[in-house]
């Protein structure tokens, strides 16, 4: 791993200090820095729903140490404890739809598992989580690397939500990219969209780059497509939830709007993701369940209420970009310009 970026990779989301697994609570960031300590599979569910830690590859590893969690819990539960697992397995899953890297993480681990003794599905399971964890860690390292060649000299860049060490096993996907740019010095300006409602360019990207002391800009969720008229940005850099079998991209809601904006004004549009946000059993992106979150988290800019009361607001959390607006995706297995069915087909074997 490049020595160069590990002095930006000094954040943990998740870690497992056995037998609890503690959360950075992003819910409390930038104010305050805790952890919320899980000690069941329940909490890690609901920790998960109530994005104590979110973007699509930490939920994935909390998912999958939630299970190893479980599996250890119920060892001494007796003859009932491949149904008890495999409901606790079930409602990992459900925490939360739409980033695939969740249901992902509980497939590896039931299939590690499987035909498995209730004694070696508890070591299986851990190492399996461990491994997912480490993997990932180095997807992003490796996706740093290729997606920073790409970006020429004196660029601007634009970033949407919050994809760095908090939403990952460690560094990012779009903002590892963001970090090799910078420390490369092909990336002069950053932009981070404050991604309303719950904040995350603002709240937690902010609080990344700010103490790697990588200069940063906030703006306006609506304000990227101006930047882009004006020359600003080059490179709009986003990471993914479900990227699926013909490249469409589900994303954080904004995202789009970011996509028809770069593609209008001559910005390009690069999509930085794991091989395990791919999808390759739902085809096209019209197939995604689309969260949509309580109208409270919207009608409120954090404690302060936003709308007169007894205000109604409609609030899906991501959006899809449609495949022909990405120019460039960016996994550990390589790059894809243009990505597209065959491309992708290809990528996976
Ligand atoms: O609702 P969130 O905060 O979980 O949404 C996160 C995102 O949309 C991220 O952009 C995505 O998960 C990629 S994170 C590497």
């Amino acid at each position: 791993m490049s020595t160069e970026l590990s002095r930006f990779d000094h954040v943990r989301a998740v870690r497992f200090d056995d037998p609890v697994l503690l959360l950075l609570d992003q819910r409390r960031l930038p104010a305050e820095q805790v952890d919320l300590r899980c000690t069941n599979v329940a909490e890690v569910a609901q920790a998960i729903t109530d994005l104590v830690v979110r973007g699509a590859p930490a939920i994935g590893i909390t998912a999958a140490y939630g299970a190893a969690m479980a599996a250890q819990q119920r060892s001494g539960s007796g003859a009932d404890f491949f149904s008890a697992w495999d409901a606790d397995l079930s409602m990992l899953a459900a925490a939360r739809p739409t980033a695939v890297n969740l249901a992902w993480a509980i497939d590896r681990v039931r299939r590690a598992c499987a035909g498995l003794s209730v004694e070696d599905v508890v070591r299986v399971a851990r190492q399996t989580a461990d491994d997912i964890a480490r993997e990932d860690l180095a997807a992003n390292y490796a996706m740093a690397e290729m997606g920073a060649k790409l970006i020429a000299p004196s660029s601007g860049v634009l970033t949407h939500c919050n994809t760095g060490s908090l939403a990952t096993g460690g560094l990012g996907t779009a903002l590892g990219v963001v970090r090799a740019g910078v420390a490369a010095g092909s990336i002069d300006r950053v932009f981070a969209a404050e991604t309303r409602p719950w904040l995350q360019g603002a709240r937690l990207t902010l609080w990344e780059l700010m103490q790697d002391g990588i200069a940063v800009d906030l703006v306006a969720d609506g304000g990227g497509a101006w930047l882009m008229s004006q020359g600003k940005v080059q490179w709009v850099i986003v990471g993914a939830d479900r990227v699926c079998a013909n490249g469409d991209v589900a994303n954080k809601i904004g995202t789009l709007a970011h996509a028809c904006a770069a593609r209008q004004f001559g910005a390009k549009f690069m999509v930085v993701a794991p091989w395990s946000t791919v999808d390759m059993d739902t085809a096209s992106g019209d197939l995604i369940e689309i969260e949509q979150r309580d109208a409270a988290e919207l009608l409120a800019y954090g404690e302060s209420r936003a709308a007169p009361a007894n205000a109604s607001a409609y609030n899906p959390v991501f959006d899809v970009t449609p495949a022909e607006l990405v120019d460039v995706l960016v996994t550990e297995r390589g790059l894809i310009h243009a990505p597209d069915a065959a491309k992708i087909a290809l990528l996976a074997g």
